[in-house]
């Protein structure tokens, strides 16, 4: 029996699953694995406070476990992991690279440390001979990291997208199944703790780009960083482009998408309209699920819960057990610096469909004008609707494009007059 003592940073939603999961499976992870893993030590910002935060929850740490110092968790000898569930980049991603330079193990579900900080934390951990381990960071339960990291490593993947923000997910839902507008469900989501009171991280889409960012670096065996990836969030999202692409057989998703054709290579995030049977199209409420593309492997989709504490937990227990049972750590393959990789050509010019909402004047020609303008930029419609004017009013009239470079659609959209026509909105269409 191998005795492995655990310390944690942070305690809060995750801290507290991973510490109920460990104390459930205690007896399980004895028989199984011949490990038995004990929280030795958890770092909180008030031990009071945090006493009264675990009370309310029935959560059952005893005072003893806590404090209020780093140190007495990285300078411990007896801790050999590290398990940090602090979030947020800065002290979470010092305190982690402290704990691998103390030759400690660390295992993290934090996106925004790790992708701002990935190079020097592997570095570290290289260097001490020690594993990063951060399965829980993107898709919450669903094993996409050790799939790309390990199971898929002898592959050419070429795509990677998919849903990877529960939070927006819901909301555009809830938007398409009641017809209400973002602000509604929003208030309504942060009502019920699904999305946090300043939601700009998870609605802006960073929380997806940060994890793109990941997802990307992996499955192209390159540094992708952070800055790489295009990000829009929901926020401009109306009720009615939802129900405009309903009516023309599309579904409204917030992807986070990653192509590479020979060295090139695309990475974004914004709102999508994908066609209604999609299998993407079809995950829905705070599910996650993320399409994989290779050459080997040719097309998988994984689905799961991205977020919750006990689904959370659960992925990073499995890390904690990998990295308490490993003798040897297996590190990502590429070079992971903390600059793009030097022989990827990033693009903003990616191939792509276009759903377009215009507000247009009413009047003889206007239609034939904006024909024009986008034929003079090679960008074919693949279909229009155009709505019926209150006396006077614009009318909204609304295409699809066919694939066309998205550089060609902007300079579309800028020759049309703005005394005839407005852009009200653009959103890609994948198919
Ligand atoms: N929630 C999910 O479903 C989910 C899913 C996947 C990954 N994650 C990731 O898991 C991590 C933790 O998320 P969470 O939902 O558990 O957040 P949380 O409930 O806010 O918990 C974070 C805890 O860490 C404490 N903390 C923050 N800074 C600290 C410091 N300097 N010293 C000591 N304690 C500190 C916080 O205390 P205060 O509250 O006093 O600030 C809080 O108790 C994040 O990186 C998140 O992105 C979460």
């Amino acid at each position: 029996m191998k005795q492995v003592n655990l310390g944690f940073l942070g305690c809060g939603n995750i801290g507290g699953g991973v510490y109920r999961l460990l104390q459930e499976m205690q007896e399980e992870l004895l028989r199984r694995d011949s490990i038995k893993v004990s929280v030795t030590r958890i770092l909180v910002k008030d031990i009071d406070e945090a006493l009264q935060i675990n009370a309310a929850k029935g959560l059952d740490v005893p005072r003893a476990l806590l404090t209020e110092h780093v140190e007495d968790i990285t300078s411990d000898p007896t801790i050999s992991i590290v398990c940090e569930f602090m979030g947020g980049e800065q002290p979470a991603a010092s305190f982690m690279e402290q704990a691998l330079a103390a030759g400690k193990h660390v295992v993290t579900a934090n996106k925004v440390a790790l992708a701002l900080n990935w190079a020097r934390l592997q570095r570290t951990a290289e260097e001490q001979h020690v594993g990063l381990w951060y399965e829980a960071s993107v898709g919450g339960v669903i094993p996409i990291i050790r799939v790309l990291n390990v199971n898929l490593e002898s592959d050419q993947i070429d795509r990677v997208f998919g849903i990877i923000n529960g939070t927006t997910n819901y909301i555009l839902t809830r938007m398409a199944s009641e017809g209400k507008d973002y602000a509604e469900v929003l208030a309504d989501a942060q009502r019920l703790g699904l999305a946090e009171p300043n939601p700009a991280t998870d609605v802006e889409g960073m929380d997806a780009a940060y994890k793109l960012s990941i997802l990307a670096s992996l499955a192209f065996h390159g540094r992708v960083t952070y800055d790489k990836v295009y990000r829009e969030g929901i926020t401009a999202i109306s009720a009615a482009d939802i129900a405009f692409g309903k009516e023309m057989g599309y579904t409204l998703k917030l992807l986070g998408i990653a192509k590479k054709q020979g060295n090139t290579v695309e990475t974004r995030v914004h709102p999508t309209f994908l066609p209604k049977d999609h299998p993407l199209a079809n995950v829905d409420g705070s599910l996650n699920a993320i399409f994989v593309h290779g050459k080997y492997c040719r097309d998988m989709m994984l689905q799961g819960r991205g977020a919750g504490d006990m689904p959370t937990a659960s992925a990073i227990c499995g890390d904690i057990v990998e990295a308490a049972l490993s003798d040897k750590v297996h590190y990502p393959t590429f070079d992971n610096t903390d600059t793009p990789a030097p022989d990827f050509v990033f693009t903003d010019d990616w191939i792509t469909r276009a759903y377009i909402r215009l507000s247009a004047v009413d009047a003889p020609g206007v239609l034939a004008r904006v024909s024009e303008s986008f034929a003079a930029e090679q960008v074919s419609i693949a279909s229009m609707i155009q709505k019926e004017a209150e006396e006077g009013a614009r009318v909204p009239m609304i295409m699809i494009t066919h694939p066309a470079p998205e550089q060609a659609i902007r300079r579309a959209l800028a020759r049309l007059a703005e005394d005839e026509c407005t852009v009200e909105q653009m959103i890609r269409v994948e198919d």
